[in-house]
């Protein structure tokens, strides 16, 4: 099976987690193919609660109602991705720049369900690069900081978030306590937030893998 083939095996065995009302729907190629089988079940739904401007128009364009964060009260569910995650169910987020949203999303909601192939499931976080939204006048003085905690930030070029900041990605992390270098990196000033999803770990991750859809919890 091609990584495209597992990913959305996994989509589809999200759906089974679905209730009725709304739900948050994350942001990614597997976020996209959740977004397709969820137009297959829209009926069944209330509309959803999107963690980019790209989920918004994919779920519009399937004729799901979009509706605001900020209108809407505590969710169910939120479906996303991951870049890496772990037998804990910490995550590597944000390879595509949403990961502020996204954190906004997956607090406000209940269950987190991560979906994702094989590949992404790591015995350490850190070998995909930290993705880390700042704001830009910010810049140089978050990647100095980031610098001394042991990392090797680089600016994401031509690239602008939903939000109108910038992202470093931040290389040769090693890490070992997801959680604490979470909040260390989000106390410094200027640092939006990280794409470090420790704190709020995931409580479900689909699992696709060539002998079927794993379903694991937090070890
Ligand atoms: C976007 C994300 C995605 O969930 C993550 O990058 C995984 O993407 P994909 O499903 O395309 O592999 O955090 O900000």
């Amino acid at each position: 099976m091609t990584q495209d083939e597992l990913k959305q095996a996994t989509a589809r065995a999200a759906i089974e987690h679905v209730p009725s009302g709304i739900i948050g729907v994350g942001t990614g190629s597997t976020a996209n193919f959740f977004i397709d089988e969820l137009a297959k079940i829209k009926h069944k739904i209330d509309g959803a609660v999107a963690s980019s401007e790209a989920t918004a128009q994919r779920l519009k364009g399937h004729g799901i109602e979009v509706l605001e964060l900020n209108s809407v009260g505590e969710l169910a569910v939120y479906v996303d991705g991951a870049d890496e995650i772990t037998a804990h169910m910490h995550m590597i987020k944000g390879g595509g720049g949403a990961l502020t949203r996204e954190k906004i999303v997956a607090a406000c909601s209940k269950k987190f369900v991560c979906i994702a192939d094989a590949s992404k499931l790591v015995g350490m976080l850190g070998k995909f690069p930290l993705p880390v939204e700042v704001i830009p006048m910010a810049r140089s003085y978050v990647a100095r900081q980031l610098t001394a905690l042991g990392g090797q930030p680089v600016l994401r070029q031509g690239f602008t978030t939903d939000n109108g900041n910038v992202i470093l990605d931040v290389h040769g992390l090693q890490i070992m306590n997801p959680v604490e270098l979470e909040s260390r990196i989000n106390q410094i000033i200027g640092v939006v937030t990280n794409g470090l999803f420790a704190a709020r770990p995931a409580d479900v991750l689909l699992l696709g893998a060539a002998d079927g859809v794993k379903t694991l919890t937090a070890i």
